[in-house]
C-alpha cells in the first residue's frame, strides 16, 4: 500500500514512519511513504503556499491552486484523498480498517489558520478530525492516521493475531470492548499481583475471564461503545 502525506512541513513528517515498525514495513516493501513537500507547487518568487483570507480577519489560508498541484502530482490510479481537518468526523478504528482497502491514501496536511474550503468541497474525497482539539497543523493528525492504517495492512505487524482481539474493533460475535488488561514477569511487584488465574494454565477460565474484564472496563471507562440496549 502507498502513502503520501503532502504538508508544508515535510522534515515533521519524517521520524515517526521512518523508524521502528513502519520503518521496517517499508524496508520490507510492504508499504510505501512519500512524503512531499506542498510548498514545491507554489508560485512566484517567495514560493507562497498560503495568503490573507476574504473578507478580513486574522492568520494566513492555504491556497486552493497549491494544494490542487500538489494533489494531481502525486494522486494514483485508485488513489483516495483525505484531508486532515479539525472540523470533520473523527477518525475511528472502523476508518483505519476501512482506509486500509485502497491502494493509495493521500493525507493532505492543513494549516493551523486554515485552509481554502475548496479544497475540502471539491479536491479531497473526505475529510477527517483525529479528535475534538486544535493542533498547529494536520502533520501530527496526518501521521496518526497513517499508523494506524499502516498496521492493517497485511504482514506490517509481525504476528496477525494481535489484529485479532483489538479495543475498538469488533469481535467475532460483532462486539466492540476495551482490550483485557496484560500483564508480564514478575508475579509480584512491591506486592502488586498477577491475577491467579493468568497463571493456571486453563484457557478456557483465561478466555473468559478476559472477557469478563473486557466488559467492565468497557462499561467503567467507554460505555458509550456498548450497544444502547443494553440494560446496564
Ligand atoms: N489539524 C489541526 N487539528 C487537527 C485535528 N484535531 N485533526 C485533524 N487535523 C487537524
Amino acid at each position: 500500500m502507498r502513502f503520501d502525506i503532502l504538508t508544508l512541513h515535510p522534515e515533521l513528517c519524517r521520524g515517526p514512519v521512518s523508524g521502528s515498525i513502519l520503518g521496517r514495513a517499508q524496508e520490507a516493501g510492504l508499504i510505501d511513504v512519500g512524503i512531499h513537500d506542498l510548498r514545491d507547487h507554489a508560485e512566484g518568487r517567495h514560493r507562497q503556499a498560503d495568503d490573507a483570507p476574504y473578507g478580513g480577519g486574522s492568520g494566513m489560508v492555504m491556497k486552493v491552486d497549491v494544494v490542487d498541484r500538489g494533489i494531481q502530482a502525486v494522486r494514483q490510479a485508485g488513489g483516495h484523498v483525505v484531508l486532515m481537518d479539525p472540523v470533520a468526523p473523527t477518525f475511528r478504528q472502523a476508518d483505519a480498517l476501512r482506509l486500509a482497502q485502497v491502494p493509495q491514501l493521500v493525507l493532505v496536511c492543513g494549516h493551523y489558520e486554515g485552509v481554502d474550503a475548496r479544497v475540502r468541497e471539491h479536491l479531497v474525497d473526505e475529510a477527517l478530525s483525529i479528535g475534538d482539539y486544535v493542533l498547529t497543523g494536520g502533520e501530527l493528525a496526518a501521521l496518526v492516521v497513517l499508523d494506524a492504517v499502516a498496521r492493517q495492512v497485511p504482514g506490517v505487524l509481525g504476528n496477525p493475531d494481535s489484529l485479532g482481539v483489538e479495543s475498538f474493533t469488533p469481535r467475532d460475535d460483532g462486539q466492540v470492548l476495551l482490550e483485557a488488561p496484560q500483564y508480564t514477569r514478575p508475579r509480584e511487584y512491591r506486592g502488586w499481583e498477577v491475577p491467579d488465574v493468568l497463571l493456571s494454565g486453563h484457557h478456557a477460565l483465561i478466555d473468559a475471564w478476559r472477557h469478563e474484564r473486557a466488559v467492565a472496563l468497557t462499561r467503567r471507562w467507554r460505555p458509550d461503545l456498548l450497544p444502547p440496549e443494553d440494560p446496564d
